[in-house]
């Protein structure tokens, strides 16, 4: 495209704040002016937060608000920002970085890893994110557009003090797998490692 840039030229940062309407529209129109394109998303930027002991009963709106507009509504802003963008490519791809606590499945099962784990903002706004890529997935089945949710598993990064045990490399893996699918891949799954899981062992497609 004459007086835009090869997107394959380079990687150039541009600031965002999924929270903020203005942002969200000032790098959807960046990206369209410079590049004309967007060939995939990764809706990565997510938060965690508590109250008290961080047990539900203890949970203030506040908190879940805060929570739910980086990790849910923030989503659906930027998808919606970029969507135009992405319908121009030839085989677009949106990845949703979701976690195993987002999993009804998981986080109820009474011999699973996750059964310790209690708590709202958090595990049902990454729940509510599945649900979106489900959604997205289905509207946009008839299009080469694929939407699927990602699950990095537990990785040492700032979310959770570094006390993850696969390193953040190893997490973001499971982003790029789901943002260069074939045309034959799958879209509306979640996707990942499993909380226990080692190596290999444990990855694939998880339960909603
Ligand atoms: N670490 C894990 O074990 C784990 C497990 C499952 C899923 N995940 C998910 O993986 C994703 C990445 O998290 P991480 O582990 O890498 O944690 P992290 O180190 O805390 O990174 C979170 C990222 O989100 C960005 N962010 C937060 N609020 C934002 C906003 N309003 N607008 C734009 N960007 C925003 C942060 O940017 P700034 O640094 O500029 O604030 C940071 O780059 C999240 O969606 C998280 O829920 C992580």
């Amino acid at each position: 495209m004459s007086g835009r840039r090869d997107s394959t030229s380079c990687a150039r940062f541009v600031p965002l704040d999924v929270t903020d309407d203005e942002s969200v529209t000032r790098t959807a129109e960046w990206i369209g002016a410079e590049y004309g394109v967007l060939d995939i998303l990764v809706n990565n930027a997510g938060i965690t937060r508590g109250d008290g002991g961080g047990r539900p009963s203890e949970t203030t709106l506040g908190t879940l608000r805060a929570v739910y507009e980086t990790n849910v509504f923030g989503v659906v802003a930027v998808t919606n920002a970029m969507l135009p963008l992405l319908r121009r490519a030839a085989a677009a791809r949106i990845v949703n970085v979701s976690s195993e606590v987002g999993s009804i499945g998981s986080m109820t099962d009474p011999d699973g890893p996750l059964q310790m784990m209690c708590s709202v903002p958090y595990p049902s706004s990454k729940a509510a994110l599945n649900m979106v890529t489900a959604m997205y997935a289905k509207e946009l089945r008839d299009t080469p557009i694929k939407v699927n949710a990602a699950n990095p598993g537990y990785c040492a990064t700032d979310l959770n003090g570094r006390r993850g045990f696969r390193s953040p490399p190893q997490g973001a893996e499971v982003s790029v797998h789901l943002a260069t699918l074939p045309e034959d891949g799958p879209t509306g799954t979640f996707w990942g490692h499993l909380w226990t899981a080692d190596g290999d062992g444990g990855y694939g497609v998880l339960p909603w």
